[in-house]
């Protein structure tokens, strides 16, 4: 099959099936997603079908919305690709990043990863930052019902991924836990260029959110 016509049937088959997704893992997170793989990629020159494809389906099924069980997003993206008759070998790749995109804490990553995940994970890992981010993690907050901010909890480092899933902390913490965290993880160079960029204007926010939040500005 022609490689459009590929990428407009998976635009299509994701936004179906995104249609009841939360807020901050929609099919607009999936287009940013997708759009800002296709700007790193022009630079890393890994396989765009790869890249695209593994943009596309990355969430198609996240975890947290299927009682943890992290084998339902790979499931789909595959039976979806074998109906349109993918290449196994493109197939693979794409499950691949799949199954190695998520932060969940920032464990077990290893330097052994393939091109097209590395710039998928950067993608990924852009829109969790930034002005983006912090919209997606007051939205992720609501839809949990946690308080923006509390004083007295302090940020905590999670010991191993059920921890850091299981948290119920205030947003806030959120961004010390994992959010400013990012800029440091990224693989390629177009992505560390943009994740400077949208760290410090996180940083700028947070300053601007601690003096009002205690009526000093
Ligand atoms: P990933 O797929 O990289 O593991 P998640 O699925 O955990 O990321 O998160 C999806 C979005 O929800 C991100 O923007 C993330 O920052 C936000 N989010 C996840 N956990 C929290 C949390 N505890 N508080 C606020 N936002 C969160
Ligand atoms: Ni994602």
């Amino acid at each position: 099959m022609n490689t459009s016509i590929l990428i407009d049937k998976t635009v299509e088959f994701v936004k179906n099936t995104l249609k009841e997704a939360e807020g901050g893992h929609d099919w607009w997170h999936i287009y940013r997603v997708w759009k800002l793989a296709i700007h790193i990629n022009k630079v890393e020159g890994a396989n765009d079908v790869v890249v695209q494809l593994g943009a596309l389906l990355h969430d198609i099924a996240d975890s947290k919305f299927n009682n943890g069980d992290e084998t339902v997003g790979p499931k789909v993206a595959r039976e979806f690709l074998e109906s349109q008759l993918v290449d196994l070998n493109i197939i693979n790749q794409v499950i691949y990043i799949i199954d190695h995109i998520s932060f969940k804490g920032g464990f077990s990553l290893t330097n052994k990863t393939s091109l097209e995940l590395k710039v998928v994970q950067d993608a990924d890992r852009l829109d969790a930052i930034g002005a983006i981010g912090i919209a997606r993690a007051f939205n992720y907050g609501g839809f949990k019902n946690r308080v923006m901010h509390d004083p007295s909890v302090a940020p905590a480092l999670y010991a191993d991924k059920e921890a850091y899933k299981s948290n119920n902390a205030p947003t806030i913490n959120h961004f010390y836990e994992k959010l400013l965290l990012l800029k440091d993880k990224m693989n390629t160079t177009t992505g560390k260029q943009l994740a400077e960029e949208r760290h410090a204007f996180m940083e700028t926010y947070l300053s601007q959110f601690y003096a009002e939040w205690e009526g000093d500005k």
